[in-house]
C-alpha cells in the first residue's frame, strides 16, 4: 500500500521506517527542510538504536521517501497518518492541537480517491470528530474515513515496540477503512498480534489510560519505596514479590526519581483536563501527577542529605541527564529538576550521558561536562546516577573510589547493590532500600 506520513518526530519517523520495512511504499513529509536534508543524508533527528539502519535498508530499497512537499505523497496515499508533535501547551498543560488540525487541513486540499486518515499522534478523546468536521468543511465531496490508530512506542525500544506489539488498536466504524488498516498491518499476524477494533473514541481513550495506568504504577511503587525507607524494608523486594502474581506484572515497578518524558506527563494532564471538562474527574490521574512532581523535586533534598546535609562549596559527578536510558530525549527528565536544585544549594556539577549532552546544554545552566563516567566522578565529593544506562551498571568500582574525593555515592535508579557499595566502603544511599 502507499502511506503517507506526516511528521518525522518519534513517532512518524519510526511508523514510517517500520511500515516501509512491512514493504508499505511510505512518504514521509516534515515541513522541516533542514530534517529531511538530514534524512536524505541517513542522519537521524532523534536517537533511537537501530533506527538509522532501518532507515538506510528502506531508502535503498526504494519504499521510504522523505520530502518536504506533501501535495503528491497525501493524493497517492491510501493511508495518510497524522503523527505530528501534540505538545503540552503552555500555561494549562493541555494537549497543543494545532499541528493535528493543520494536518487535517493539508490533507483536506491534497486528498484524491478514498483516503484512511489516521491520527498516529496521542490526541484527546473527540479529536478524531473535530478532524472529521476539518476535512468535511473543505471537502464536502470528499470520499474518506478518520480513523485512530494510537503507538504504543517506548522511546529506545520503539522498533521492536512498532513490529513486536502486544496489540494493534483501531478506532473506526468504517468498514473500508478496517480493510486499508488490517492491509497495513497484515505483516504482523504472522506473529498472531491482536488487532482490536473500537469506536474511535473508544481507541482515542484506550492509548490515555495506557499511559496513565503505567503512570500510576510507577508512582505506586515510588511511594512504596519512600514507605520502606520509613519501615526499612526493601523496595526491590516489594516489587519482585508482587510482580510475580500475573493480576500485578513485574513491569514498570522499578522505584526512580519519578517518571519524566515526552508522553507520560503531557497525557496525564490532557487525561485530566478531558476528564474535568466532561466533569468525570480522574482524581487518581490528578494524584499521580502532583505527587510525581513533587518527587522529582525531593531527590535533590535527598542528595543533599546523603551529602551531610550541606553541598555549598561541593562538587558532584552526575551520570545520566536523560530521562531514562537509550534516549536523548531530555523532556521532563528528573535531571531539570535535581541538577538546578543542586546548584541553586551551592553545588558545582559535572555531568556525563552518552546522548542526551548537546541536548541538555541547551536546557541546563552551570554545568559542566564531562567525557566519561571516570571523568565526570574525577575530584567530586559524591557521584549521583540519575539514568540507568547500561554502562553506569558495571563501572570499575575501585576506580571510582579513587576518583572520588568522599566515598559517597547516590544511585536513584537502584542499579547498585547496598551490601556490595558498603563492603567496598562507600556511603551509599538508593531508592527505597536500607543502606
Ligand atoms: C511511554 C510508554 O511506555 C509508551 O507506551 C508510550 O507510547 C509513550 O510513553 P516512554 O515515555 O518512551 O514510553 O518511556 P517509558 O519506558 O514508558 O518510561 C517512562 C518513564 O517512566 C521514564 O521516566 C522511566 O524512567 C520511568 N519508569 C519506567 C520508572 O521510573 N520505572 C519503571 O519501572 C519504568
Amino acid at each position: 500500500m502507499r502511506v503517507a506520513m506526516i511528521g518525522t518526530g518519534y513517532v512518524g519517523l519510526v511508523s514510517g521506517a517500520c511500515f516501509a520495512d512491512f514493504g508499505h511504499v511510505v512518504t514521509c513529509v516534515d515541513k522541516d527542510a533542514s530534517k529531511i536534508d538530514r534524512l536524505h543524508q541517513n542522519i537521524m533527528p532523534i536517537y533511537e538504536p537501530g533506527l538509522d539502519d532501518l532507515v538506510e535498508k528502506n531508502v535503498k530499497a526504494e519504499r521510504l521517501f522523505f520530502t518536504t512537499e506533501a501535495k503528491d505523497a497525501i493524493a497517492d496515499a491510501d493511508a495518510v497518518f497524522i503523527a505530528v508533535g501534540t505538545p503540552s501547551r503552555r500555561g494549562d498543560g493541555h494537549a497543543d492541537l494545532s499541528y493535528v488540525y493543520a494536518a487535517a487541513e493539508e490533507i483536506a486540499e491534497l486528498m484524491d480517491g478514498f483516503t484512511v486518515v489516521v491520527t498516529k499522534s496521542t490526541v484527546p478523546v473527540g479529536t478524531g470528530d473535530e478532524v472529521e468536521e476539518i476535512i468535511r468543511k473543505k471537502r464536502p465531496d470528499a470520499d474518506f474515513a478518520v480513523v485512530s490508530n494510537p503507538e504504543f512506542l517506548r522511546e529506545g525500544a520503539a522498533i521492536k515496540d512498532f513490529k513486536i506489539p502486544d496489540r494493534v488498536v483501531v478506532g473506526t466504524d468504517n468498514e473500508q477503512a478496517r480493510e486499508v488498516m488490517r492491509e497495513l498491518y497484515r505483516p504482523l499476524f504472522l506473529n498472531e498480534t491482536p488487532i482490536l477494533f473500537t469506536a474511535r473514541r473508544t481507541s482515542e481513550l484506550i492509548k490515555y489510560a495506557a499511559n496513565a495506568f503505567l503512570a500510576v504504577k510507577i508512582t505506586f511503587i515510588n511511594e512504596m519505596a519512600d514507605l520502606c525507607e520509613a519501615v526499612g524494608a526493601n523496595v526491590q523486594e516489594v516489587s519482585r514479590g508482587n510482580g510475580v502474581e500475573g493480576r500485578i506484572g513485574k513491569k514498570f515497578m522499578h522505584a526512580g526519581p519519578g517518571y519524566g518524558g515526552s508522553c507520560f506527563p503531557k497525557d496525564t494532564l490532557a487525561l485530566t483536563k478531558t476528564a474535568n471538562d466532561h466533569d468525570s474527574p480522574v482524581r487518581i490521574v490528578d494524584t499521580v501527577v502532583e505527587v510525581n512532581a513533587a518527587r522529582k523535586k525531593a531527590m535533590a533534598k535527598k542528595v543533599i542529605a546523603a551529602m551531610g546535609g550541606d553541598v555549598a562549596g561541593k562538587t558532584i559527578g552526575v551520570l545520566g541527564l536523560a530521562f531514562k536510558q537509550n534516549t536523548d530525549d531530555m523532556r521532563d527528565a528528573p535531571s531539570l529538576d535535581i541538577v538546578p536544585a543542586l546548584i541553586e544549594a551551592g553545588a558545582s556539577i559535572k555531568a556525563f550521558d552518552p546522548e542526551a549532552m548537546e541536548e541538555a546544554k541547551h536546557l541546563l545552566d552551570g554545568v559542566s561536562y564531562a567525557d566519561n563516567a571516570y571523568d565526570a566522578v574525577e575530584g567530586a565529593n559524591a557521584m549521583v546516577i540519575l539514568t540507568e544506562w547500561d554502562q553506569f551498571r558495571a563501572l570499575d568500582l575501585d576506580r571510582i573510589k579513587s576518583e572520588l574525593k568522599d566515598d559517597v555515592v547516590v544511585d536513584l535508579r537502584n542499579i547498585y547493590s547496598p551490601e556490595d557499595m558498603a563492603k567496598r566502603g562507600f556511603t551509599y544511599t538508593s531508592i527505597g532500600r536500607p543502606a
